[in-house]
Order: C-alpha cells, then structure tokens, then sequence
C-alpha cells in the first residue's frame, strides 16, 4: 500500500453503515451501557476490590519512544488529576509530552459532561482536530472523561466524526495502554465505556502537573443522585480509598517537598460510608495533620454529611486550612427538595452558625445553580437572602442544563431563557460585591502566601495563594517561588489581592 492509499484508509474509516453496525454491537457487549438511573440505584454495594499490581504490558512499553502525547482537560479538579495518571500512563510507554496539540502523536481530549456548554466546547475542539487528522494520518485521536460515559454523546462522536480513534470511560483509564494499541493496529473506531464502575486502581502512576501543589483522590464516585446531576453516572458509585494508602500517598508527597496537598472527591464528606470500619473525613483528616506538609484542603463537600467530628477536627488548625467549599444550590427548601438535595435551607444555616462557630475566621465559598426547572422569582429571592446571611465570599453560579439521563432533564420547564440570564447576572453581582468586600476586609493585615510563580499577567510580579485561597500578587525575588512567605496587603480588587514582603 503506498502512503496516499495507506492516508486515504485511515481518513476514510468506517462508514456510517458500518457505525450502526458497531453501535448494535456495542449494545450486544458487555463493555458499554448507557447511563440507567433506575439499573444505577440499585449499585450494589459489594465491595470493590483494591489492586496494587497494575503494570504496563511489556509489549506497550517502549511503543512511545521519541513520540508525543497532548491531552486537553475540561472540567474539574478530577479530571485535572485524571489527565496526571493518562499522563503518567504514557510517559511510562515512552512518549514525551508535546508543547502543541497539533505536534501530537496521541491527543487526548479529557471531557466534561456537567453542562452543555461543557460539552459544546468539546464538539468544536473536535472540528479542529479532523484537519490535524487530514494532515496527519497516523496521529492518534481519543475522546475520554465525563462525556464518554453518555449514550448519546458516544452515538454523535461515532457517526459525526468518524476519525476518532478511540473513546474510553473514566473506568477505563488504566486500560489506555491496551486501548492506545488496539487503535493504532484496528480500523474500527475502538470504544471501551464500562458503565459500571471499576476497582481501586492503587498504583497507577502520575505525571503530576506542579511541583508545589498535588490533587489526591480520596474517594471516587457519587451516591447522592441530585435530580440535576450527571455525576453519578458518569462517575459511578461512591468508593473510597483506604486510609493507608491516602496517608502513604499524602507522606510521599511531602517527602517529595509539596508544600499543599488537596484531596479530591465528588462529595468528601461520604469518605468512608463503604469502609467496612467506622473511619470517615474527620478520621482522615485527623492523621493527615500529622504529616509535615504545611496545607491540606479538602473538595467537594456536601453538607448532608458534613459531620461534627469533622468540624471538631477542622478547629484543630494547624496545616488543615479554614477553607470550605461547600455547594449550597439553592437557598429555597422548595427547590432544595426537587433538586433530592436532602437539606432544607435551614438545615444548611446551622451547619454554617455551627462551623463558624468553631471556626471564626473560616472562609466559606459555594455552588449556586438558578433557573432550575419552575424556580419562581421569590424562590430565587431565597437564593439572594441566603448568599447575604451566610456571606459567601465566593460563588460559582451556574444556569441550569438539563442532562440527558437524570430525572430534572424530564420535566417541564416554563422559565424563560432572560429571564434565567438575569437572575444569574444579579447573583453574580451580589456575590462579586461580597467577594470585593472580603477582599478588603486583608487591607493592612499580613497574610502567608505560598509563591507559586510569576504573575500569568506581568513576569515581573510573583503570584501565590493564601490559606483562605486568596490569589496575592507582589513584587519579590524570584528566589521565594515555591516558599510560604508572609505579605502586608496593600490593595484589592475583586478577585485578587496585592502586597508586599514583610522582611523584618
Ligand atoms: N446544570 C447546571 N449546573 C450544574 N451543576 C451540576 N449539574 C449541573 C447542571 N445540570 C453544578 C453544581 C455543582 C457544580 C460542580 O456544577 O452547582 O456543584
Ligand atoms: Fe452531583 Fe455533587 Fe449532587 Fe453528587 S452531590 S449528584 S456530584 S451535585
């Protein structure tokens, strides 16, 4: 075969007759399911075993030498780490990571599924990527993460851009070794989505993206099952790691000289509900402050498990900082019910006076959904008076998208479009004032910042986080990137801070 004829095979791929056929046949595998609330209640709780034997086949080992990898992720903090183990995946086959996407021998579009704009974006990324495919035939296009584990998006991606290699779920992301070779020695489109979810993959490597700042997963999966929520389709049942080996994870890290560790779940707060002994966040948290590492945060939580253990633990201080996020939704009881939240907005104001409570100086930062199907004017009101009374110093506000699969997405929704648009714009402007005004609320005080690096704006500022995750931007040596440092604020804006070095 010569090099058009070989080009022309590879461009042209399945036809679209032939992509029904191999969507029945996925439907016959077992590999492939779609999203199922009903089949996804009734997970079983068996227990989910632990490996700690993974190791790339021998005959994927060197496959990558002198190629490159790319992989765009979108979304969230998860798929952030995600992409360090694919990452790290690769690097052990051999490849490099490259500065550019079209420069790749492998892309990897690490999706996200929680809203449509999310998944809109993606769509046009894929426009871009079949030129790069035209121009280069033997470069490796694949579609994981979030979106992969929905039907309909799998259906879209095989008849509409034929020239994906490969789609793979987030359960299979140890499998990438296998999958990568399957799609460069396979015409067919190669598509391994489990819908249910895997084992605990313990010894997975990682391409960790920083030096200062490391993401451990503590937990995987969600059993909460919000009425608006993809989530716990694409991402399974809740399973959480042992605590020994979050620990040993977390010791290494500092061994390795990180200076904050954040540990990851859908909804922290159930860390242990699987565990067969009686171990939860506060547990964890409790033995994590005895490692010499100087922050530890904590994401997501949801209040319905946020427990008083937890908070007692918190109010010890030291390197477990006094940040919480913690998604609020909504502050109408009404819609906190459709949405199967399972607190009021009372229930939610006792726990904030009762962690405040015990942490007078805690930061408390939140997700706010608007327009959810039929929310009146005064519901979202209750949203208002609820960001005010708790005194969110910072919101991520999102209009509602229905998700295929998930019970909201059914219902009927008369709340027009503007009128969605401008309650969102007037939350965002509470919640941006609010935020300015605990900005100024660090005026003339001295605050310690871990220095992560220049200013992405002007190199000649350095830029850092406080504990409270306050972005401080000042004028220092260079010398202090990756030191905790203490800095007077001089100024704030909205969403940042500015200071200067105390050197005294
Ligand atoms: N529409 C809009 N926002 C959503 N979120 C989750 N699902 C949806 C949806 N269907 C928001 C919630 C959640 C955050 C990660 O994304 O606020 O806390
Ligand atoms: Fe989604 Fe969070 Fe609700 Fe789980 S708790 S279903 S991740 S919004």
């Amino acid at each position: 075969m010569n090099e058009q004829q070989k080009t022309q095979q590879q461009v042209m791929k399945p036809t679209t007759k032939e992509h029904l056929e191999r969507l029945q046949q996925l439907h016959n595998d077992a590999t492939y399911e779609p999203p199922n609330l009903k089949k996804a209640r009734k997970r079983l709780k068996k227990d989910v075993d632990i490996h700690y034997d993974f190791s790339i086949p021998e005959d994927m080992r060197l496959i990558g030498e002198n190629q490159t990898y790319y992989i765009r992720t979108y979304g969230c903090q998860m798929n952030e780490h995600d992409t360090e183990v694919m990452a790290g995946l690769l690097s052990l086959m051999g490849y490099t990571e490259a500065s550019e996407m079209k420069e790749a021998d492998v892309i990897l579009l690490n999706t996200c599924a929680i809203r449509e704009n999310a998944e809109n974006k993606v769509f046009g990324e894929l426009g871009h990527l079949k030129p790069i495919k035209k121009e280069n035939p033997d470069v490796i296009i694949g579609i994981c993460g979030c979106m992969s584990q929905e039907e309909g998006v799998v259906h879209r991606i095989m008849q509409k851009h034929p020239f994906v290699d490969m789609i793979f779920g987030t359960h299979n992301i140890h499998r990438l070794p296998s999958l990568l070779k399957e799609a460069m020695f396979q015409k067919a489109m190669v598509v391994e989505v489990w819908s249910k979810e895997g084992d605990i993959i313990e010894n997975l490597p990682k391409q960790r993206k920083g030096k200062l700042k490391a993401w451990v997963n503590i937990m995987y999966g969600c059993d909460k099952f919000c009425t608006y929520c993809i989530v716990p389709y694409t991402r399974g049942k809740e399973r959480s790691r042992l605590p020994e080996d979050i620990i040993e994870e977390v010791k290494q890290l500092a061994r390795d000289g990180y200076k904050e560790v954040t540990l990851l779940g859908q909804n922290v707060n159930a860390y242990g509900k699987d565990l067969p002994f009686d171990y939860r966040l506060g547990h964890l948290l409790d033995e994590l402050r005895e490692i010499d590492i100087p922050r530890i945060r904590f994401t997501t939580s949801h209040p319905r498990d946020f427990d008083d253990h937890l908070i007692d633990v918190l109010a010890k201080g030291g390197n477990l900082l006094d940040h919480i996020h913690l998604p609020v939704q909504s502050g109408s009881t009404d819609i906190l019910r459709v949405m199967a939240r399972r607190h009021t907005r009372e229930d939610y104001l006792d726990l904030v006076k009762k962690i405040k409570a015990k942490l007078p100086d805690v930061t408390l930062t939140t997700d706010i959904i608007v327009g959810f199907p039929n929310e009146t004017d005064e519901q979202f009101e209750d949203t208002l008076s609820l960001v005010e009374t708790v005194g969110f110093e910072h919101a991520f506000t999102f209009i509602y998208s229905p998700r295929e699969g998930t019970p909201a997405a059914r219902w009927k929704d008369e709340t027009p479009e503007d009128v969605k648009k401008e309650r969102l714009q007037r939350l965002n402007t509470l919640v941006n004032k609010q935020s300015k005004k605990a900005m100024e609320r660090y005026i003339g005080e001295v605050v310690d910042v871990l220095i992560e690096g220049e200013s992405r704006k002007n190199p000649d500022v350095l830029a850092g986080y406080t504990k409270r995750n306050k972005l401080v931007n000042l004028k220092a040596p260079k010398s202090l990137i990756g030191e905790i440092v203490p800095v007077r604020i001089t100024h704030a804006k909205t969403w940042s801070l500015y200071g200067e070095l105390v050197t005294e």
